[in-house]
């Protein structure tokens, strides 16, 4: 017998930051500050994080990339891995995500690695993430876990003998 199932995808397209609480406007805003602090020699491509944890603090991160291209790291592993560092019992409430204001540029969402360090994260939470993708005072994208951009995630339920963690 097959069983044919379907994976919906929700998220809301703002048009601008203007439609966001001003908590979300500042994440996004600190995110937009700190681009300016990658280390992109080579792709030129400068990308800023910002979480904010359960205590209300926020972690920064940007991409830092190496002559060894795989070497480098992006702004949201980068984020997310001091804020874990810092904070190895808290939870990641929302990361923005933001790439500066070029003619054509469309919101990023996070590379494969990242989406799988971040499912990861929500496990270890027991929580979602909330994601902001955005442009430099442009439109944002707005998802409510990270989770829904990678269905049916490899994890540690499928290493036979690994502590088995509830799904967010
Ligand atoms: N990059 C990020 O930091 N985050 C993303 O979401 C997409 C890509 C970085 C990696 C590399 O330094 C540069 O952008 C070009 O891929």
């Amino acid at each position: 017998m097959v069983n044919h199932r379907k994976i919906a995808l929700h998220y809301s397209h703002h048009s601008s930051w203007k439609s966001l609480p001003k908590e979300d406007r500042e994440l996004l805003e600190l995110a937009a500050k700190v681009a300016r602090n990658a280390y992109a020699p080579y792709s030129k491509f400068r990308v800023g994080a910002a979480l904010r944890m359960d205590d209300g603090s926020t972690v920064t991160g940007s991409n830092q990339e190496n002559a060894s291209f795989p070497a480098g790291t992006c702004a949201e592993r980068t984020a997310l891995h001091a804020a874990m560092t810092a904070k190895p019992k808290g939870a990641v409430e929302s990361m923005a995500i933001v790439v500066p204001q070029v003619r054509g540029q469309k919101p990023v969402t996070p590379c494969g690695i990242c989406r799988q360090a971040l499912v990861e994260q929500e496990r270890r939470q027991e929580g979602p993430i909330r994601l902001l993708m955005g442009i430099t005072r442009g439109p944002v994208i707005e998802m409510f876990t990270v989770d829904a951009l990678l269905p049916m995630s490899f994890d540690s339920g499928h290493l036979p003998g690994a502590r088995r963690k509830k799904r967010s």
